[in-house]
C-alpha cells in the first residue's frame, strides 16, 4: 500500500514537472525569451507560492517577494505554472497600466461561484454585469461625508473603552494589543453604515448573524472546499455547522434586505439611509436596471469581506508606526491641533485637508498593503507585457506588495517608513496602488480613508502612543497608551 502511494506520488510530481516544462516552452516559443521563472517551481511549488500557510496570510506576499527579487526585479514580471495554466506575476507599473485600463483584454479570472461569496457581485463580475452593478452602486459611495457622524460615534465608543481601562489602571499608562479591538470597531462601523445593524462587536455581544459571518469568513481558508464546493455535501460535523451558519446568515440578510426595500417603498426614516438602502433605491441611468435580492446579498458579503479586515489591518500598522516614530507622532498631533483642535470632532473637509495625516496613511498603505495581490486577470489574446510575449489564456497576477517594496520604484530607502515621499511628486501613479487602479479601483477607497483618518485624529487627541517591546510586527503586538 505504502509503495503504491509512493509510486503514485512520484508519478504526479513527474507529470507536474513535465507539464510545467511544456508550458514554459510554450511561452519561449511565442516570445523567443520567456519571463524569468522560478526554476524549481512546478505545480507543487506554485501551490506553495499561491496559498497561505495556516494562520500566516502575509506569508504568501513575502514568499512572492523572494521570487520577485530573484527572478522579476529587472523586468517587473516572472512566471510560474499551475496545471495547464501559465501564471504571469506582474509588478511593473507600465504593465499595470495596460492590465488595469484594458479591462476587456484582461478581465478578472472567474474563480467560480462560492457558496458564501456568490458570484453576482462587483468584485468578481466582468463585462456588462459588472458595469451595470457599478453604475447602480457608485452613487452610494459618492457622499462619504454622510457617514462621518457614524464613523465619529463608533470611533469614540471604541476609544472610550480604552479611556476607561486606562482610568482604572494603577499606572498612568495602559498596555493593549490593539488588533482585535480595532477589527471590532471597523465591524461595528460597517454593520451600521451598510446594514443599519448594531453588531455590538466592541462589547463582545453574541449576535448569531455575526458569529455565522465569522464562521463563513474562516471557512474561506479551506481552499479545497472553495475550489470544489460539492465537498460541503459530505456529511461531516464541520459541514453541518457550515450549512447551519450559511442558512442562518442568508436568512439574516434576506430579512435586512426586505426591511430595506420596505423602507424605500414607504419612504420611512429616509433621513437615515444605509449603504444598502441606497443600493436598493438606485438604478442604472442607462438601462433602468436595479439590483436583485441575490445581487444585494452577494454585494453586501463582498463589502464585508473587502472592508473590515483591510481597514483594520491598515489601522493596526498605523498604530505600530505611531508607536515607533515619536517625531512623526508629534508632527501629526501638531497638525491636528492646528486644523481641528485638541478635542473638537473633525469635519469631513478637515479630514481631507491634513497633508501630513494623508501622507501618513498613504505610506502605511504603501509599506503594508492590506491587499498584497489582487484578483487574478486572464488575458484574452496574445499580448506583450513589459516586453515579453504572453500567450492567450495565461493568468496574470498583479503583485502589489512586490511593487510597493521594490527599490526600482522607491529607491534605496524603499524599506523606510517615510510619509514625506508622497509629497515629492516623483512616484509613478501605477507604482502606488493599494486600492487597485482605473475602472476596477476599490469602490470603498474614500470610505476607508475617511474612517482611518477619523480614527487616528480621535486617537491622538486623547492618547500618546508608545510601542511595547516587540521584535517583529505581528498580530498581537502591544502598544502603550498614556493620557495627553
Ligand atoms: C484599506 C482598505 C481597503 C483596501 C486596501 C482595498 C483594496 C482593494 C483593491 C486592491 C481592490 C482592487 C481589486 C482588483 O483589482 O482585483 C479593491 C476592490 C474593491 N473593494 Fe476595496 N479595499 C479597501 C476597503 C474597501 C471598503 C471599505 C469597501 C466597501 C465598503 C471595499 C469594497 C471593494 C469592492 C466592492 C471592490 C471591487 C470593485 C470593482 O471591481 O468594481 N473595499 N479593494
Amino acid at each position: 500500500m505504502f509503495l503504491e502511494f509512493v509510486v503514485a506520488f512520484a508519478a504526479i510530481v513527474i507529470l507536474a514537472f513535465v507539464g510545467a516544462e511544456i508550458q514554459r516552452r510554450r511561452v519561449y516559443r511565442v516570445s523567443g525569451k520567456g519571463p524569468s521563472h522560478p526554476n524549481s517551481t512546478g505545480v507543487l511549488g506554485m501551490l506553495y507560492h499561491l496559498f497561505p500557510l495556516p494562520g500566516r496570510i502575509e506569508s504568501v506576499a513575502l514568499r512572492h517577494f523572494e521570487l520577485y527579487k530573484k527572478y522579476g526585479r529587472e523586468d517587473g514580471l516572472y512566471m510560474g505554472v499551475l496545471g495547464h495554466r501559465i501564471l504571469i506575476f506582474v509588478a511593473d507599473p507600465v504593465a499595470y497600466k495596460q492590465i488595469f485600463t484594458q479591462t476587456k483584454v484582461f478581465p478578472k479570472f472567474q474563480l467560480g461561484s462560492t457558496l458564501f461569496l456568490g458570484s453576482e457581485n462587483l468584485a468578481l463580475a466582468n463585462g456588462d454585469i459588472w458595469k451595470t452593478q457599478r453604475h447602480i452602486i457608485n452613487p452610494a459611495f459618492y457622499n462619504i461625508n454622510y457617514f462621518c457622524p457614524t464613523f465619529l460615534d463608533l470611533t469614540d465608543k471604541g476609544l472610550d473603552a480604552w479611556s476607561s481601562m486606562l482610568a482604572s489602571e494603577p499606572n498612568d499608562f495602559l498596555e493593549v494589543s490593539p488588533s482585535s479591538h480595532i477589527t471590532n470597531i471597523t465591524i461595528d462601523i460597517l454593520g451600521k453604515t451598510l446594514l443599519g445593524v448594531d453588531f455590538g462587536a466592541m462589547e463582545n455581544k453574541t449576535i448569531l448573524a455575526l458569529e455565522s459571518y465569522y464562521f463563513l469568513f474562516k471557512s474561506m481558508d479551506n481552499t479545497l472546499s472553495l475550489l470544489f464546493p460539492f465537498l460541503y455535501k459530505v456529511p461531516t460535523q464541520y459541514n453541518k455547522m457550515f450549512w447551519f451558519h450559511l442558512n442562518n446568515f442568508n436568512s439574516f440578510m434576506s430579512n435586512v434586505i426586505s426591511k430595506s426595500r420596505k423602507k424605500i417603498i414607504d419612504q420611512s426614516n429616509v433621513s437615515h439611509l444605509t449603504l444598502l438602502d441606497m443600493m436598493v433605491a438606485s438604478q442604472d441611468q442607462d438601462t433602468n436596471a436595479k439590483l436583485s435580492d441575490q445581487e444585494l446579498r452577494d454585494n453586501a458579503v463582498v463589502f464585508f469581506l473587502a472592508s473590515h479586515d483591510t481597514s483594520a489591518a491598515s489601522l493596526g500598522f498605523a498604530l505600530y508606526e505611531l508607536g515607533n516614530q515619536h517625531e512623526m507622532q508629534n508632527r501629526l498631533y501638531q497638525e491636528i491641533l492646528n486644523v481641528v483642535g485638541p478635542t473638537e470632532a473633525p469635519t469631513y473637509e478637515q479630514l481631507n485637508n491634513m497633508p501630513f495625516l494623508i501622507n501618513f496613511v498613504t505610506e502605511v498603505l504603501r509599506l503594508y498593503p492590506p491587499v498584497g495581490s489582487v484578483i487574478p486577470r486572464v488575458n484574452t489574446r496574445d499580448c506583450v507585457l513589459s516586453g515579453y510575449h504572453v500567450p492567450k489564456g495565461a493568468i496574470i497576477i498583479p503583485q502589489i506588495w512586490c511593487t510597493h517594496h521594490s527599490d526600482m520604484y522607491y529607491g534605496d530607502n524603499v524599506d523606510e517608513f517615510d510619509p514625506d515621499r508622497h509629497s515629492k511628486g516623483n512616484i509613478d501613479s501605477f507604482a502606488n496602488i493599494p486600492f487597485g487602479s482605473s475602472q476596477r479601483k476599490c469602490i470603498g477607497q474614500q470610505f476607508s480613508l475617511i474612517e482611518q483618518r477619523m480614527f487616528l485624529v480621535r486617537l491622538l487627541q486623547r492618547f500618546k502612543i508608545d510601542l511595547c517591546k516587540v521584535n517583529r510586527i505581528s498580530d498581537d503586538f502591544k502598544i502603550r497608551l498614556s493620557k495627553r
